[in-house]
């Protein structure tokens, strides 16, 4: 498999060294701090899949650039999932093969099943409230984070007496109301825990990534599986 690298930063540098322990041929390198630093024809020509860690603000552009070439896309940067059903869209008319997650972790993975599974355990027992925190390192640009977003949609759809989540709050929070909160401190790859917490008890689930070679383990996966693929995927769609 040839890959492009749309992002040379930590990340980027990452699935290098993860493609090419795998044997896999990294075909161009597209980064503002390089040479080649725009997405073009023949940048991306001879790559399978184009691999994208940037920035929210350049993931859309770089999306359509990728789609407007017909390439398919595993799109690891996060913080553009406003313009989600746009990206669909751009998706289907270009007939491309497109896989994006917040958190290419298989270990995340999990982790969102075991939440799920213990949030609509914990549901039916109004004594237990839930919250939860995250932390990333202060480079950060985006919060919260994207797995905090599926997390917390993971905790609404599974304990219905909780209706909203709140990530910044300047008042009480109410009975159905859930605080997830964000920590931006250091170097910390990805830290994410929700508690259940009762007046006897608490119970406390968290994912800790001890270094980034988890998610670019889990993005090279992912291109293994998108190549030759096309649709709109999530990390779901490999994995369940
Ligand atoms: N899905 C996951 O598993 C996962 C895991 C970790 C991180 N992330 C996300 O991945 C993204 C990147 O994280 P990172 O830690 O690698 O960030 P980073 O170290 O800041 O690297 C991003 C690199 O992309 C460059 N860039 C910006 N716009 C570009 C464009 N249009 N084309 C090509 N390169 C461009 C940046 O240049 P400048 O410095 O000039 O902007 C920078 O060199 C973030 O959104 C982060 O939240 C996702």
């Amino acid at each position: 498999m040839k890959i492009a690298l749309i992002g040379y930063g930590k990340m980027g540098k990452m699935v290098e060294m993860a493609a090419k322990s795998k044997g896999y041929s990294i075909t161009a390198i597209i980064d503002p701090h390089l040479e080649n630093n725009i997405i073009t024809k023949d940048s991306v020509n001879t790559a399978d899949v184009c691999i994208d860690f940037t920035n929210p603000s350049s993931a859309l552009d770089n999306i359509k650039a990728l789609a407007s070439l017909g390439k398919n896309i595993v799109m690891g940067t996060t913080g553009w999932y406003n313009d989600i059903d746009g990206v669909k869209r751009i998706v289907e008319q270009a007939n491309i093969g497109f896989l994006y997650s917040p958190n290419f972790s298989i270990g995340v993975a999990l982790f969102l099943e075991i939440v799920s599974q213990a949030a609509a355990l914990i549901s039916p027992f109004d004594a237990y409230d839930v919250g939860g925190y995250e932390i990333h390192h202060s480079q950060k640009a985006d919060f919260p984070s994207g797995t905090a977003k599926a997390i917390s949609q993971r905790l609404l759809s599974n304990i219905p007496r909780k209706k909203e989540v709140i990530y910044q709050i300047n008042h009480k929070i109410l009975p159905d109301q859930i605080h997830f909160t964000c920590l931006r401190n250091g170097s910390t790859p990805g830290t994410h825990s929700v508690s259940f917490d009762s007046p006897a008890d608490t119970i406390t689930l968290t994912h800790t990534a001890r270094s980034r070679e988890g998610f670019a383990l889990g993005a090279i996966q992912a291109a293994e599986w998108l190549n030759g693929k096309k649709g709109f995927f999530t990390l779901d769609d490999m994995l369940l």
